[in-house]
């Protein structure tokens, strides 16, 4: 475990999280090592369709993206993860001349870097170790022609809508006319696929929503015993997302720095939000927050979409 006066601001914020009404968890505490692989796990699924909409946008449409993106792409992707989709992506770039993926965690990095420099012997690959939060993360060495980011996985459906405008907005301002932005989006569809998605027969979402509370005890102590808790998940028409919680099976008192938190069984605990949208909604935010929209690409069902949008 890290020292206390390292951990003070991540106490500060947990408490505060599990003190609101309903009590939430920030759901960056999915993402250790085993969480990763927990996600890398769900991805494989049968009821998680996302990955495989996505994956097969690429491969049937990816000359058509290929063509909007143009030749010599320098690709930067946010959130890379092990690099599956920017290979598929990459397969059909006319000369693609570089790779930039990001991501928080460095064994993620390390995969992507591996996975990309034996597929593409002559490209640059140039990882960047940051929170794609935090803004662009093009190295300094890259010249400025034919740069297009990339975020794939929907990941955007994990902010709040005004958030996401933000830092889609955020996002624009650092990049140029005529730069390129390729962004996953998982669309509003029957509400039992979306339940089914998140609540898989094999319980690996159960798995992955619980490790947050493994996750916390290692760095924080926190004491959580995760067998008195279950996942819960369920689409809320009303505010376009699938909402995941832990809720207490039976009495549990943890510690966070110097507090203790008492639930009662019953008691939930809100770890994330997952955010549909139409197409149309989309469009709208990306355009309130300056875009241009060049395309969209869908699967045949229409469950998941990739937008080309981009600066003029
Ligand atoms: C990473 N993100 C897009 C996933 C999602 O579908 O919202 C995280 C996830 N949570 C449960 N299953 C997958």
């Amino acid at each position: 475990m890290a020292k206390p006066d390292m951990l003070s601001g991540q106490w500060q914020a947990v408490y505060e999280g599990l003190c609101e009404r309903p009590p939430r968890l920030n759901p960056k505490w999915f993402y250790d090592a085993r969480g990763s692989a927990l996600f890398d796990a769900i991805t494989r699924q049968p009821e998680y369709y996302p990955t495989r909409a996505e994956e097969e946008i690429l491969a049937s449409q990816g000359d058509s993206i290929a063509r909007w993106i143009g030749p010599d792409a320098q690709v930067a992707e946010l959130g890379a993860g092990n690099g599956e989709k920017a290979v598929m992506l990459l397969r059909h770039l006319e000369r693609p001349r570089s790779y930039v993926p990001t991501d928080i965690s460095s064994a993620s990095l390390e995969a992507a870097v591996h996975r990309i420099r034996q597929a593409y012997a002559g490209l640059t690959v140039e990882a960047v170790a940051a929170d794609f939060f935090d803004g662009l993360p093009w190295p300094e060495t890259l010249s400025e022609e034919g740069r297009c980011l990339v975020f794939f996985g929907s990941t955007i459906g994990n902010m709040e809508p005004a958030e996401a405008e933000n830092w889609l907005r955020r996002l624009r301002r650092s990049l140029k006319p005529g730069e390129h932005f390729l962004i996953g989006v998982d669309l509003k569809k029957d509400p039992a696929i979306l339940n089914r998605a998140y609540n898989d027969a094999a319980g690996i979402t159960a798995r992955f929503n619980l490790n947050a509370l493994v996750h916390l005890n290692r760095v924080l102590g926190a004491g959580f015993h995760p067998e008195r808790w279950h996942h819960q998940a369920g689409y809320n028409a009303e505010r376009g997302r699938v909402e995941m919680y832990l809720v207490a099976t039976e009495p549990e008192r943890i510690r966070v720095g110097e507090h203790e938190i008492s639930f009662r069984p019953g008691d939930r605990i809100h770890t994330e939000n997952s955010y549909k949208y139409t197409i149309e909604e989309f469009h709208q935010m990306s355009r309130r927050a300056g875009y241009r929209i060049d395309a969209v690409w869908t699967d045949p069902r229409k469950w998941f979409s990739l937008h080309g949008i981009s600066v003029e």
